[in-house]
């Protein structure tokens, strides 16, 4: 893809797309994000969004949908069994993915849960680059363990380190010495790596994971929800793939795995998902379990229309443009906010900008949850909703003691081709006066703790009225500018 060069030495990422169908947004004054806060435990999942203004929470089932895409929900073949849309869908998977045998589950967690359901037993330890919430879950659930695997400088937070989603590999070999290839159902590699910044690896990585795979015979599982901007980013960083295409890099990297399993709501910007697989065995072994759970074979509880948006969204995963939108919007607003001073994951990944609450919150302690903290302030100033993912996010420990994680983010999200470049701005502007009022932030504590994945529904509160006083400082400085 050629640089698109401004006479004026901007350098702004220039949209190549135009806007055919919008949603209006509401900002509602400071007292009202109070209020809702108030209503939603002081956890955005909980906001309602009729009182957000920038949903940066996710770019799941968020990025925007292309025409073609919603064209071709119009031409949807509702069967239960048999749908034309689900052939539609299964040769995409083919031609994109090149798997031959694939099986639609309703989104990337099902998919997990089958995956656990077939191979994870008691005991059993599952190694892998980092965690994904919903993946370690599932395992856990099973009775299994999980070892998290990357290097050490997948943890610096201001670094210039490519691909920081790379799993060690003598850490790799030396776990599986030490609880035994039958013991470990499979090896899960998770493609630009969420919960440390949306970060990459190689696909020499990747190869290199592989080799040790076949070595001792386990089995490679690669999460690929996040593929196709994984794939951009070996193109950018990864001297061997400069002048391969989109489609090369992708199938280079699913050629490595035995079972590729993804959210179709990240990767194919529309909802369902699936695990593929050229291996026969496993897709019989798997095969059972989608009618058990999901729904019949030819739709896996996905409605044909999705199905059928799913197809084009694949195809849609080979355009460079398309694919390259929202990483360089992310870059764009982590250098902005770098420049200012503000501690962002660096370099820029994928998925969003993350912000490192642990530097901006340095005042809270874990034990007060400096990044639901942080995600809480920035949508009282701003109304934007970003997304917790520390120490909340963290599920406790078998005996049921908090689990610090390792490093406590705010990530907003920024799903593709849905903002625009002054919406990035507004973003950029609030987050600079945060960080310059960030000793007004305190700290949280639950009121509410669900058992599992705490962090969707648990309720919250502040240790103390430190919004009333972030509100006043806002008001100074902002008069009645919403
Ligand atoms: C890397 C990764 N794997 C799995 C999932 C789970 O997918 P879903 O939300 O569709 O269940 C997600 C969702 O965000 C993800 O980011």
């Amino acid at each position: 893809m050629n640089e698109i060069k401004f006479y004026n030495g901007e350098n702004i990422p220039l949209e190549l797309h135009k806007v055919r169908v919008v949603q209006k947004l509401h900002l509602v004054p400071i007292e009202r994000r109070l209020e809702a806060l108030q209503e939603g435990g002081f956890n955005t999942f909980r906001l309602n969004t009729k009182d957000v203004f920038l949903d940066m929470l996710t770019d799941s089932g968020t990025n925007a949908m292309s025409d073609n895409q919603m064209a071709a929900m119009m031409q949807a073949d509702d069967a239960y069994a048999g749908s034309q849309s689900f052939f539609r869908l299964q040769k995409a998977v083919e031609d994109v993915l090149a798997k031959k045998y694939y099986l639609p589950v309703h989104q990337g967690r099902a998919a997990e849960n089958i995956l656990s359901n077939a191979y994870v037993r008691k005991g059993n330890l599952v190694p892998m680059n980092y965690h994904f919430t919903t993946a370690m879950a599932h395992i856990t659930q099973y009775g299994g363990k999980i070892a998290e695997l990357l290097y050490d400088e997948a943890y610096v937070i201001d670094s210039s380190h490519p691909f920081k989603g790379n799993m060690n590999i003598e850490k790799l070999e030396e776990i599986i010495k030490i609880h035994g290839a039958k013991n470990i159902p499979f090896i899960r590699m998770e493609a630009s790596t969420n919960l440390i910044g949306g970060q990459p690896f190689s696909v020499q990585n990747l190869r290199d994971v592989r080799a040790v795979a076949d070595k001792y015979n386990i089995r490679l599982v690669l999460d690929a929800s996040l593929l196709g901007e994984n794939a951009y980013l070996v193109k950018q960083r990864e001297e061997e793939f400069k002048e391969d295409s989109m489609g090369a890099i992708l199938q280079t990297m699913t050629g490595l795995a035995d079972i590729v399993y993804f959210s179709a709501r990240k990767l194919s910007s529309s909802r369902g998902g699936g695990i593929c697989t050229d291996n026969l065995d496993i897709y019989r072994e798997l095969e059972a379990l989608v009618p058990l759970f999901e729904g019949f074979l030819t739709y896996g509880g996905i409605s044909v229309r999705e199905i059928e948006a799913m197809a084009v969204g694949l195809y849609e995963t080979l355009d460079e443009t398309m694919i390259s939108q929202s990483p360089a919007f992310i870059a764009y607003l982590v250098n902005a906010l770098d420049a200012k001073g503000v501690p962002m994951i660096k370099p820029a990944g994928v998925l969003g900008a993350h912000v490192d609450a642990m530097q901006v919150c340095e005042h809270i302690s874990q034990k007060e949850y400096p990044a639901g903290s942080l995600a809480a302030a920035l949508y009282l100033i701003s109304g934007i909703r970003g997304m917790e993912r520390g120490s909340i996010s963290n599920q406790r420990d078998e005996y049921g003691n908090e689990t610090f994680a390792d490093m406590e983010l705010v990530r907003l999200a920024i799903p593709r081709r849905v903002f625009t470049l002054s919406q990035i701005k507004y973003v950029e502007d609030r987050m600079n006066w945060l960080y310059e009022n960030r000793k007004l932030i305190g700290g949280l504590r639950f009121v509410y703790e669900p058992p599992v994945l705490r962090f969707f529904m648990g309720g919250l509160e502040p240790v103390s009225d430190w919004p009333q006083k972030l509100i006043a400082k806002f008001k100074e400085d902002f008069g009645e500018s919403l």
